[in-house]
């Protein structure tokens, strides 16, 4: 596994691998499990693999914990040692985003990102579609793997990538979660116990959902408020959304389609979560 810092070393190792097949893991680090898995199934998908690992600030609003996300690299080296990747890119913000160019240009997609975190974080989804075609156009992947976990994300990216003929196909993978349910993600760490015993609320409520979907419901506002009244028996003080949504376009969900996603917002102490749960299957995920 080599770690490369610069995009002239990043693009020397690319242009050896040739056209094997070449799966890409983008991450801002401080890896967990979830992570893990995307990685895994990169290394068991493809020839070669690349994980990155860069906190981007454009995704960040000027409210939001850049500075507190949390970081530390030799620990997640010492995690994808094992996993047989080819290799770490790790640049850092001057590499990415050069002092002396102002960044004049930006990646805005339309459509999935006017809704839920769309509207709760102005700008987030144009950092993060800003980098990451920042980062494929870097890399040059073949298959790039993103989490469930942040569903509107993927739904983002595949625009994207369809919209922009990006050579590439968007691998979408499970969420992988906590003995309670809880979804990993790197901001958990900020969670005291207290908020630990809270935030399994957040699952507890989608699952339930989940149950009275598979029993056939189909009302969006009787699915929202089985989720809602979890969060209330869980004392959530703050919730951003509950929103039953068409998982590809982030509309809300319609009754009479097959797809739904329905999604979560809340904070609990310090820390925002989010959660979802795919209440059937959608051929492009
Ligand atoms: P980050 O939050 O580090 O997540 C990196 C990838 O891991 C994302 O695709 C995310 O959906 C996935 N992931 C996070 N938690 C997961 C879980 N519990 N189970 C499965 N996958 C999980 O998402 C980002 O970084 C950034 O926005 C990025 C795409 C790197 C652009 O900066």
């Amino acid at each position: 596994m080599r770690v490369v810092n610069t995009i002239a070393d990043m693009t020397r190792l690319r242009a050896a691998f040739g056209a094997e097949t070449l799966g890409f893991v983008p991450t801002m680090g401080y890896l967990h499990a979830g992570h893990l898995s995307l990685v895994r199934q990169s290394v068991a998908e493809n020839k070669c693999s690349v994980v990155s690992i860069f906190v981007n600030p454009m995704q960040f609003g000027p409210s939001e914990d850049l500075e507190r996300y949390p970081r530390d690299l030799e620990r997640d080296f010492s995690l994808l040692k094992p996993l047989g990747l080819d290799i770490v890119f790790v640049p850092d913000v001057g590499e990415i985003y050069p002092p002396a160019a102002q960044h004049g240009t930006t990646v805005t997609v339309y459509g999935p990102t006017e809704r839920l975190e769309g509207a709760m974080r102005p700008g987030h989804f144009t950092g993060v579609a800003t980098v990451v075609a920042k980062l494929f156009n870097i890399v040059r992947p073949t298959r790039a793997y993103f989490g469930q976990k942040d569903a509107q994300q993927v739904a983002v990216i595949s625009k994207m990538v369809s919209d922009l003929n990006f050579p590439l196909d968007v691998i979408a993978c499970p969420t992988l979660r906590e003995s309670d349910g809880l979804a990993m993600s790197s901001r958990n760490v900020f969670l005291t116990p207290g908020d630990r015993a809270t935030a399994k609320f957040i699952s507890g409520g989608l699952f339930a959902a989940e149950a009275l979907w598979q029993a056939g419901e189909r009302d969006a506002a009787v699915l929202e408020s089985v989720v809602r009244e979890s969060l209330r028996r869980g004392n959530f003080v703050n919730i951003d959304y509950v929103a039953v949504v068409d998982p590809l376009t982030f509309d809300p969900y319609t009754p009479g389609s097959t797809a739904a996603l329905i999604a979560v917002a809340a904070r609990v102490g310090t820390t925002r979560l989010i959660d979802n749960i795919l209440l059937s299957c959608v051929s492009r995920l």
